[in-house]
């Protein structure tokens, strides 16, 4: 196993680009199932999950050409399976964005349920809700969801809650589907916008991404497109918040800041002063931060992918800030490791309270992705030495963080057990 050894209190400063978003790539691999035409991806990042998305579609019989982290053409010109299964869908939940498409492509889908994970249950209640709502007829047994319909029809869906995953996957069943969709309470994110934008290249006809409404009017099929997804927000987020927490100052593109308006406005509030330059922000400030509430929401609302980062970054801030964790009930679990550095914070259900306090290197233990940015951030501040052990949790998400960060500055390295 892989650890990052990092010895903190390196003020970073510099420029550093930020890969395509992971959370943008995996819904748009899974589009191109719904077309015989070629896709093509300017770029991509170089992700374990990319690679199992790749994995998973190449067994469904896509066609694929490139590595991840650079440009990809995918063709499924005709679907050689229509079951994924538990080994390939249990290295990654977001396999599930594949059950729309292969349901509307080829009327019929067997994909293994993807269970729950670290930071919670995640059930896939109302994908299932939706694609029933649209004639698949759907059973759960075994561990696996079958669903067949010979064409799906277009309905009106309610989702309970706003879910990315769920606005995906649906919306993917809704462009060959036959008549009107109405997908109410969607999910707002960019990256369901993005997948839009791929799916209105190849044909679809979509109003109201981005909004909680989406109209869908279904086509009986769907060309080629060439397209390049979005930056990642999440990792500019990331990367801002390494730059402020040593004191630093920290300039990523490209990145879209309306993407990341809730981040921005939080780190205005406790006097940072943030750069936006076109398709670059800066982040810096002279004075040291002060504390600031936190609750997280759906997009516009502040990301729960940000939130382990943000925690990390009050240890460092003036007086006590509370986050909230709205989306998912159990991620917290960074808390523990922080505690380990000498952060104080007390923990209540899903409010966690930080006071300002001096972190002192220390190993600790990476728990899921976001928690192991997270451990990252409190290492480059923390006074000697931290060792973040399962750095391949991190390695999920983000592409070489290490050389990113050494080019800022940043003493890290990689060490093998
Ligand atoms: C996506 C992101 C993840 C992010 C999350 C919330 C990807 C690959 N992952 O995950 O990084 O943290 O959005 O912004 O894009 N829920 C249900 N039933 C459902 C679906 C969801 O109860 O059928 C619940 C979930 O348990 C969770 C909440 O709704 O509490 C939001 O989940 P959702 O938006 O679906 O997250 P993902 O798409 O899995």
């Amino acid at each position: 196993m892989e650890r990052f050894v990092i010895e903190g209190g390196v003020p970073l400063s510099g420029t550093t680009g930020v890969r395509p978003s992971k959370n943008a790539l995996l819904p748009c691999l899974a589009a191109t199932l719904l077309t015989d035409q070629t896709v093509t991806f300017s770029d991509s990042a170089d992700l374990m999950d990319i690679a199992s998305m790749l994995d998973l579609l190449r067994h469904l019989g896509v066609e694929t050409d490139g590595e991840p982290g650079g440009p990809l053409t995918l063709r499924a010109s005709s679907l050689s399976g229509l079951e994924a299964p538990y080994e390939l869908v249990r290295k990654m939940r977001a396999s599930i964005v594949v059950l729309g498409p292969m349901l509307a492509r080829g009327g019929r889908a067997r994909v293994s349920l993807p269970g729950g994970c670290a930071i919670g249950a995640r059930p896939v209640d109302q994908h299932l809700k939706a694609l029933e709502a649209m004639g698949a007829e759907i059973t759960v047994d075994h561990g696996y969801v079958e669903a067949t319909a010979k064409r799906l029809r277009g309905a009106d869906v309610v989702f309970d809650m706003a879910t990315v995953g769920g606005t995906q996957n649906v919306l993917m069943a809704a462009v060959l589907a036959e008549g009107e969709s109405v997908l109410h309470n969607s999910a707002r994110e960019p990256e369901i916008t993005d997948l839009a934008d791929l799916l209105s290249k190849m044909g679809a006809r979509i109003e109201g991404a981005g909004t909680d409404t989406i109209r869908v009017r279904g086509v009986s099929s769907l060309a080629g497109a060439r397209h390049t997804c979005i930056p990642d927000r999440i990792e500019a987020g990331t990367l801002l918040m390494a730059g402020l927490i040593t004191g630093g100052h920290v300039t990523v593109s490209p990145a879209v800041p309306d993407h990341l308006e809730a981040l921005l406005a939080k780190l205005r509030a406790m006097g940072a002063a943030i750069r936006v330059d076109g398709g670059a922000i800066g982040a810096s400030c002279l004075g040291g931060l002060n504390a600031a509430d936190v609750m997280t929401a759906p997009f516009p609302g502040f990301p729960t992918d940000l939130q382990a980062q943000f925690v990390a970054l009050l240890t460092r801030a003036r007086g006590v800030g509370t986050v909230k964790e709205t989306i998912f009930e159990n991620r917290f679990m960074h808390v523990p490791e922080l505690a380990r550095m000498g952060a104080d914070i007390r923990v209540d259900g899903n409010v966690a309270m930080v006071a300002g306090s001096d972190l002192s290197g220390a190993p600790v233990m990476a728990s899921d992705l976001r928690a192991s940015a997270c451990l990252v951030l409190a290492g480059l501040c923390a006074e000697g030495k931290t060792e973040v052990r399962r750095i391949y949790h991190l390695d999920r998400g983000y592409q070489r963080l290490e050389e990113r960060l050494q080019a800022l500055g940043a003493r890290v390295r990689r060490e093998k057990d």
